[in-house]
């Protein structure tokens, strides 16, 4: 049995929609082995409940995906899953069981597949570049996908210096959907407004000169399109603009919101935002997070 524990990641960070994302220490254990018996999936957690169990299970389809293209004839399959990261959030799940599968076929059916092929094959896999690519490596990620392959740049965010306050509310937003509501023609302004702060934003992850997140984490792609499915967002923005964050965002697709602190703040936020959620914001949920810089690994 092959295990791989996967990190959560935050894709579309501020304005790096489709390109930018980052690993979070909250994690998917995935594994798998081969059999002579037919297909079998065991999920140990609650997503048992709504997860498939059968050949549309995403960590079997990266699996199978990874077996033909290195031409390796399909027996039985044996797949563990105990998953972490919850569902449809905005939070990497795909992305967790795509990688969690693509490393777990690589090595079953010795595809030798290097871990650029793995990224660009997991990025090809889900269509965009900013879940799997940190999911893969860990850390702060910037990517993209050109003839095919992508081209990545990772660099490490220290846990003591950063933090990442994650509100996940209780219903689900699916990508499909938040896809469909953005159109396909920006205003020029507005792509100037995200090109700058994605610059911005990454040099400022990188030099560690965080002051510069301030106006860094602001978005015109895809934020204001699919506010309307995430009913309490912008007071999620607000309460954490008061508790003293850099800035917020919708964490990939969403509906999650991450906002994005100094250590400084850590239990002042913590408390400010627990005490509003249990005043106010009963549909939503509350955890302090920091970057996972190893990413995806083999444990068994
Ligand atoms: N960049 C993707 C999107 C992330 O916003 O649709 C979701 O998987």
């Amino acid at each position: 049995m092959i295990s791989v524990k996967v990190p959560a990641t935050s894709a579309n960070i501020g304005p790096g929609f489709d390109s930018i994302g980052i690993a979070l220490n909250l994690y998917n254990i995935i594994s798998a082995q081969e059999t002579d018996e037919p297909l079998k999936i065991d999920i140990l957690d609650d997503t048992k409940r709504f997860l498939p169990h059968d050949k549309k299970n995403l960590v079997y389809r990266a699996i199978t995906a990874v077996f033909k293209e290195a031409g390796h004839t399909e027996r039985g399959l044996h797949i563990i899953q105990h998953n972490e990261i919850p569902v449809t959030r905005g939070l990497g799940s795909s992305s967790a069981s795509i990688v969690g599968g693509v490393i777990a076929a690589n090595e079953i059916c010795k595809a030798k597949m290097s871990k650029n092929d793995m990224i660009s094959f997991a990025s090809q896999l889900e269509g965009h570049p900013d879940n799997a690519t940190p999911a893969m490596v860990g850390g702060f990620t910037a990517a993209v996908i050109k003839d095919n392959k992508t081209y990545w740049q990772k660099a490490e965010i220290s846990p003591q210096k950063i933090k990442f306050g994650v509100f996940i509310p209780n219903f689900i937003l699916k990508t499909k959907k938040a896809r469909k509501v953005l159109p396909p023609v920006v205003p020029h302004a507005d792509a100037v407004f995200n090109a700058s702060r994605a610059a911005l934003l990454t040099a400022a992850m990188i030099t560690e000169n965080y002051d510069n997140l301030i106006p860094a984490l602001d978005d015109r792609l895809h934020e204001q399109y699919r506010k309307r499915f995430i009913e309490g967002v912008d007071e999620i923005f607000e309460l954490s603009a008061n508790l003293g964050a850099y800035g917020s965002y919708i964490s990939g697709a969403g509906p999650a919101v991450i906002a994005v602190i100094s250590a400084d703040y850590e239990q002042a936020f913590t408390a400010g935002a627990e005490d509003a959620i249990s005043k106010k914001f009963a549909r939503w949920k509350f955890s302090m997070l920091c970057a996972d810089n190893c990413g995806a690994k083999i444990i068994e």
